[in-house]
């Protein structure tokens, strides 16, 4: 078989076999601690699970649902998105439901960009965005970021990057992988400079609920002229529980939207239709249930970093939200190799930095969505003793 060349050069960020091995290893009766994946161990509201079982009696559930989403659902959606992330759309025209986040914005980057299209991503980067760019034979251009700067990319270096070629920026805010947490003034220039160069902002909204201050981030399409020129990308996998059910939304212009359908179409037709009915009897509840989730991690946020300082571990960022902290390994080069020893002699998996594509080399990713504050003691316990 011959393979399309685009999707052939796209690498396999190298998560494989870390999570294999670690499987092995338990499987022998190893203590093996995962800190790896981007999960939360927080169950989903109530009213969705129970609205799920019911709705399995009702033939309809089983058949398709609208392209975009059930009306209702979209409605809903609209409202929610207006509330929690100020985004204001016509749930007609300017939302629809997607199969989670990373199908909406893979559908977004197919609409909009051409081969050799250069797009700018603040790195280390979430590597499904870069994946998806070079899979469609775009280029993922690294806006680099560093700890000092509290992994923020700043306007000149946004602005540095843009080429006659450049047609969007993709922002993750709050961050994975370094949990960075913009600040409003930071994402209306960015985004303004955007608006300025007339690139398109795809607005990845992955983590907006898990912020650890006391407001939450700035959504771009809120900006005052940045309308037509951004879409957001939301997710309630993390900040719901619902990650196996993959459910999130798009909300943007559209004309826009009205390609993106397309997509949708001819690749998932809908999301799945019993979850966007426990979605739709999940949402009057979801503040309530986002208030406790933020709480739990903000406890592991702070225990892990107060852990990683008593052991001397100090070359990290605090994480202003999301549920990742990205830890530099001084004097370790090659942080695959870290991470497969960290495996084998103090049994934690990390994702190595490398994944995260330029800047991340020498340093690790931890998640603290699923493992609780003394299990974080360990983790640090052990990462110390491996660095040591
Ligand atoms: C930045 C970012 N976007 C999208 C996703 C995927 O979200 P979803 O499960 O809604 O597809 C993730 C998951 O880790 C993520 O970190």
């Amino acid at each position: 078989m011959r393979f399309n060349s685009n999707v052939l050069g796209t690498a396999m960020p190298p998560l494989v076999e870390l999570p294999r091995r670690a499987g092995e290893l338990a499987e022998q009766g190893v203590d093996v601690i995962r800190v790896d994946q981007g999960a939360v161990d927080v169950p989903p509201p109530r009213a969705f699970v129970e609205r799920v079982a019911d709705a399995l009696r009702d033939p309809n559930v089983h058949r398709y649902s609208p392209d975009p989403g059930l009306p209702e659902l979209r409605s809903a959606l609209a409202r929610y998105a207006a509330q929690r992330l100020g985004v204001e759309c016509d749930p007609e025209r300017e939302l629809i439901v997607t199969a989670g986040a990373n199908q909406g914005c893979f559908a977004v980057m197919m609409a909009l960009v051409e081969p050799d299209d250069e797009v700018l991503l603040p790195s280390p980067w979430y590597f499904n965005h870069a994946m998806t760019l070079t899979s469609l034979g775009a280029v993922p251009v690294p806006v680099p970021t560093s700890g000092e700067e509290g992994f923020t990319p700043t306007p000149d270096a946004v602005a540095a990057a843009i080429t006659p070629r450049t047609r969007g920026l993709v922002l993750v805010n709050p961050n994975n992988p370094t949990g960075a947490c913009y600040g409003d003034d930071l994402v209306r220039r960015l985004v303004e400079l955007a608006v300025e160069r007339d690139l398109w902002v795809l607005s990845d909204q992955t983590y907006h609920e898990l912020h650890y201050g006391a407001e939450p981030p700035l959504s771009p399409a809120t900006i005052p002229g940045a309308r037509d020129h951004v879409v957001t990308a939301g997710s309630f996998s993390k900040s719901l529980g619902l990650a196996g059910w993959r459910l999130g939304f798009l909300a943007g212009p559209a004309d826009l939207l009205d390609e993106v359908l397309k997509i949708q179409d001819c690749s998932v037709i809908c999301a799945a239709r019993a979850g966007q009915e426990g979605l739709l009897a999940a949402l009057p509840e979801a503040e309530q249930h986002i208030t406790r989730m933020r709480d739990t991690l903000r406890d592991r946020r702070d225990r892990l970093v107060t852990s990683l300082r008593a052991a001397g571990l100090e070359t990290f960022v605090e994480p202003g939200g999301s549920l990742f902290l990205f830890l530099r390994l001084p004097g370790v080069a090659d942080d695959m190799a870290f991470c497969h020893r960290l495996l084998e002699e103090q049994h934690v998996v990390v994702v190595p930095g490398s994944a995260f594509g330029p800047g991340g080399e020498g340093s690790i990713r931890l998640s603290f969505g699923a493992t609780p504050t003394d299990r974080l003691d360990e983790v640090v316990h052990r990462i110390a003793d491996a660095i040591t």
